[in-house]
């Protein structure tokens, strides 16, 4: 039955597995593999509530598993057990001395805690986590978006690197639910800004390039480029790679980019990239001098709705920027603006992420 249970699990049936294992569980309540596995896949099932005693029940019998921990803690999240959800996600990252995947689940856990609860309920553990990693780059991107620093100008390169190299297998069937479209904007206002005059073989630079989901669009409309990648994790760039788009990727940092290209660019895109810059000066600085006169320069940012600021590190972890003053380091850096369009760039939650897409030349 065991066999039969587990082969369904791995084919992801996780009804069917789930049977067969409450029927190996009836016989032997203590039965490990089973009781795991039947966790697991109630979870896999959304069904949170059911799943918890099981996680519970790990916990105790396999202390030193961080995972369980994970597991009960997003369990415990999503049926609003706010408090529950914080103390097994801190258990997790002490268990497992710092791992990044738990880590970044607390990171989230008191994100969504404080949201739905109130930031009181989450202070605690997040004060707990700065006194015993103070060095905690994840740590430290979570403590600024709950209190907002001026001279936190970009975000840590550890929490970006970290961030996506976990979410890499999951990003396009994530963000295609989150009705993410601004790769298809991007493409949508280069083929409006050339009109008829398709342009010949281009180089283009996609900073941020992530798995790749740019170059896949612009490639829709504009086959015959020559297409560079930048990111900083590694696992997204696996998830490029696999695309087969690009005819070079390059990781490091978009910083430091500028030293491993030679040749100017005819356009620079970036999308849902500025958001982990909170100040574009140099950004955008490198930008123009990665481009030839003449060469554009697409990007979208997500709008600061909430106060006067330049840029605003939002408890999400991601900086909103004023149009104004993303407007006024363009000019500032020698661009001439083409377009500035205001859009819905996904939803998060019931909500909908505004913010703008950006067409600039360069001087
Ligand atoms: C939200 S994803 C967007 C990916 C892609 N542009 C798209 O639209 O699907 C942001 C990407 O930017 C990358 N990124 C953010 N900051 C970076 C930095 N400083 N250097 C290199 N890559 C960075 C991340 O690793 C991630 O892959």
């Amino acid at each position: 039955m065991l066999t039969k249970a587990n082969h369904f699990y791995e084919q992801k049936k996780f009804a069917a597995a789930a049977k067969l294992y409450r029927r190996i569980l009836k016989k032997n309540p203590e039965h490990f593999a089973a009781k795991a596995n039947l966790a697991v896949a109630l979870f896999e099932q959304e069904n949170y509530a059911a799943s918890i005693p099981y996680f519970e029940d790990l916990c105790r019998a396999d202390a030193a598993n961080p995972w369980w921990h994970n597991y009960l803690s997003q369990a415990c999240q999503k049926t609003g057990e706010g408090k529950q959800a914080l103390d097994e996600a801190w258990r997790a990252v002490v268990i497992s001395n710092g791992q990044k995947e738990h880590r970044l689940n607390l990171a989230y856990t008191i994100y969504e805690v404080a949201d739905i609860s109130g930031r009181r309920v989450a202070d605690s553990i997040l004060k707990k986590w700065q006194q015993k990693y103070p060095h905690d780059a994840i740590m430290r991107q979570c403590y600024k978006s709950f209190y907002p620093d001026e001279n936190f100008t970009c975000s840590e390169a550890e929490y970006v690197e970290s961030l996506f190299d976990v979410f890499a297998p999951d990003f396009d069937n994530v963000l295609a639910d989150l009705n993410y479209h601004s790769p298809q904007d991007i493409a949508d206002i280069l083929a409006a800004y050339f009109g008829c005059n398709k342009p010949a073989q281009k180089r283009i630079l996609d900073l941020g390039c992530g798995s790749g989901l740019c170059a896949q669009a612009i490639k829709l409309k504009m086959p015959d480029n020559y297409f560079v990648g930048v990111d900083i994790s590694a696992n997204m760039l696996r998830e490029a790679q696999a695309k087969k788009l690009y005819n070079h990727l390059l990781k490091c940092n978009i910083f430091d980019c500028a030293a491993y290209l030679k040749k100017p660019f005819d356009m620079i895109t970036a999308a849902d990239v500025i958001t982990y810059f909170g100040a574009v000066d140099k950004l955008f600085a490198l930008v123009k001098n990665l481009l030839r006169s003449g060469g554009v320069f697409v990007f979208t940012v997500s709008e600061n709705t909430v106060n006067q600021k330049d840029f605003f590190l939002m408890p999400s972890s991601r900086f909103v920027h004023t149009p104004q003053y993303i407007e006024k380091t363009l000019l500032k850096n020698g661009f001439t603006i083409w377009q500035n369009k205001p859009l819905v760039l996904r939803t998060e939650g019931e909500k909908d992420v505004v913010g703008r897409l950006l067409l600039a030349v360069a001087n």
